[in-house]
Order: structure tokens, then sequence, then C-alpha cells
């Protein structure tokens, strides 16, 4: 039996030739880091998610920590949801600063406005707003207003949302800065890395110097920031630009999956994906569905790959942030969304190259598990 993969990368025959010459190319210069692909992958990335300035660096918890440290979190509060990956927080905690947590809405798992009030100190600086599964909350411009009436920014930790928009504004284009991860799990990658967008161009210079050691320039030895090495090689640069140029194609082909995963699970399952609506676009980074009653998800995730070998993807979260040990100090407040969701929803694999047959077998399986 073959199985269908939670999730997989999307590289064409012409990408891999293409990707294959430039590196070829890198190694037979010696131009290995900081040079015309990071500059072209940054450019374009910026173009792509409608932003002045990209910053390109080795990883997605980089493209938090290096805004949070121009931003000067230390010794300060900033909200974040515990519903998130571990570098959203890992990040503030990392730049000095203390993560405080707040809760979900069911609808997209996104903060909740009333969690962000009931959470505030007078010493938060800021809010972390992750677009989860890829989908730009309803509650965006909401929360962002929020933010200016309570004179916070906004950062949005992007990491699952290339090419999501709300209202056609790009995701990490809401408030002062976004960031973005290329891990390979992720709808587009570079092996490795990280983007960070911005329309502040003090933001932007700072986050260059940052990612290389705090020089103030590329060939002077003058630190004048606590930087580190959060550079991206240009062969991971040059990977991540092949993306890009694929990212509209990439999310068709994903958009089109969920399209059939809507219509065929239908009334045939008890419950519902969380709901895309027009004035959303979403990458479907996790295509995230919350079963009418709770299930054993471990035995479910079992079932499913060894009687039809359909493997589920990984969770949006499986344990929220305040229940992880490490973060047991800063662990303050009641989350009973995140509790909730997190131990209840399910991630339907969804990769480009999937096939309409192999989307079909998952909705079958799932229903046969289910109800059987
Ligand atoms: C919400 C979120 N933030 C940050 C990150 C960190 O990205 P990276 O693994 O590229 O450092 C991830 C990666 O999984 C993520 O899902």
């Amino acid at each position: 039996m073959s199985l269908i993969p939670p999730v997989k990368a999307y590289f064409p025959e012409e990408d891999r030739q293409w990707i294959t010459a430039q590196i070829e190319e890198m190694l037979s210069n010696g131009q290995l880091t900081l040079g015309k692909w990071g500059k072209a992958f940054e450019e374009e990335f910026a173009k792509l998610a409608g932003a002045d300035h990209a910053v390109a660096v080795g990883s997605g918890t980089e493209a938090i920590e290096i805004p949070l440290r121009i931003l000067d979190v230390a010794g300060k509060d900033v909200l974040v949801p515990t519903n998130t990956f571990f570098a959203t927080a890992a990040a503030v905690i990392h730049a000095g600063g203390r993560p405080v947590f707040a809760d979900s809405e069911p609808s997209d798992f996104a903060l909740s406005l009333s969690s962000l009030e009931k959470q505030i100190t007078p010493n938060t600086v800021g809010v972390i707003l992750v677009h989860i599964a890829g989908i730009v909350s309803k509650r965006t411009e909401a929360i962002a207003d929020w933010c200016r009436q309570k004179g916070l920014w906004l950062f949005e930790d992007a990491a699952h949302a290339h090419g999501s928009t709300l209202n056609g504004k790009h995701a990490g284009t809401f408030g002062v800065a976004g960031s973005f991860s290329f891990y390979p799990t992720k709808v587009m990658t570079s092996a490795e890395g990280g983007m960070i967008i911005t329309n502040d161009q003090k933001i932007a210079e700072e986050a260059g110097l940052y990612r290389d050691q705090g020089k103030t320039s590329f060939l002077e030895n003058t630190h004048g920031k606590l930087g580190y090495n959060w550079r991206l090689s240009e062969p991971h640069a040059v990977i991540g630009l092949a993306q890009v140029r694929r990212l509209k194609e990439i999310n068709a082909k994903r958009a089109a999956i969920a399209k059939f995963y809507d219509e065929a699970l239908g009334a045939g399952v008890p419950g519902g994906p969380l709901t895309v609506s027009k004035n959303q676009f979403s990458n479907y980074y996790k295509y995230v569905f919350l079963p009418g009653k709770v299930l054993d998800r471990k035995a479910l995730k079992k079932k499913l790959k060894e009687k039809y070998g359909v493997c589920l993807a990984g969770e949006v979260y499986e344990t929220p942030l305040h229940h992880q040990p490490v973060f047991q100090k800063w662990a303050g407040g009641a989350f009973p969304v995140a509790e909730d969701i997190c131990a209840r929803h399910i991630c339907l694999p969804l990769f480009p190259s999937m096939t309409t047959e192999e989307a079909r077998q998952v909705v079958a399986s799932l229903k046969e598990a289910l109800n059987g």
C-alpha cells in the first residue's frame, strides 16, 4: 500500500535543473552568501507581498526575533497567542521580553480580542498575531485598530501565510512588520530560511545589520548592534527564489484540493473545516477540520495510516504553549478555546502534486474511520 504523505515540497523538474545550474555557478565563483540571489529573493518576495522592504534571514524564528530586538522588547510584555508554535513566544524571550499569552477564537484559531483585553498589562508594548493555517483572520484590522488605540505595535508571525490575503492585503503588511518561515513543510521553502517584511525603512535597515553580526557594513568590522549570524546563504536563497516564482501556481493547486475537500466532506462527516470567506485568500498551509465530537486523535491517525495509507498532517497546534514545560513561568491566564481546539482538530494531507484520486481516498477513509 502506498502512503499518502501529509505534505510534499513542490519542485518541478524545470526548477530543479534551474536551481542546480545556479548552485553550480555559485560553487565555481565562490559567492555563497549575501549576494545577488539573496537580493533577488528579497525583491521578489517584497513585490509579491506588496511590502516596501524584505530582509532574508536564516529561519522563520530569526525573522521574529530580529524585529523584536529592533522594537526593543527587553524587559517588556508582548501579547502572543497560546495557540502557536514554540518559536513565536521563544523569540520574545530571546529578545529579552516576556510573553503574555492570550486565547483564540474557534472560528479561525487566531487571537481573540476579548482575551487581549483581559491579558494586557501596564508593561505591554505590542501584540504578535499568528495567521494560523494560512488564514488571515477577519479580525486582523480590528486587532490593528485595538493596538493603535492602546499605543501598541502589531507584529504578524506569518510563518504559515505566504500568498494569503484579507481584502486583497497580504499577510505581514497590517502592522509594523511581518515574518515568514521557509521550513520544508511550509507552502514554499528555501530548505531553511525566513523573511522579514516591512514598510518601515528603519526596521529594514536595522534588520540587515542585525542579521550580519550587527556590523555597520558588510565590508567593515565595526559592530553597532548586538547582532548574530542570522544570514541566509545563496544556495538557500536561490531555492527560495524558484519557489516565490511558483507560489501562485502552488497556492492555486492547494486551493483546488481544499475545494475538493470542502465539497466531498459535505454532510458525510460530522463537523466541518475552518471557513474561508470570499474576502480571504488562504494558501491552505493546513486544511483544518474540527470533528463534531471529541475523538482519540492518536488512534485515528494510526488507523488512517495503517488501514488506509493516509497520513494526517501535524496539528496547529497539539499543545497550547501555556502547557509547555518551558513556558510555565509565563503561563498565567485561562485559555479554554485554545485548550479545546488544540485537543480536537485534525489536519488533512494537502500538497500541490496531490491528485484528486488521492484526495478522494482521504475523504473516503476519513468517513469510514469516523463513522465505522
Ligand atoms: C507560527 C510559526 N512561527 C515560527 C516558526 C519558526 O519558523 P522556522 O522553523 O523557519 O524557524 C514556525 C515554524 O514552524 C511557525 O509555524
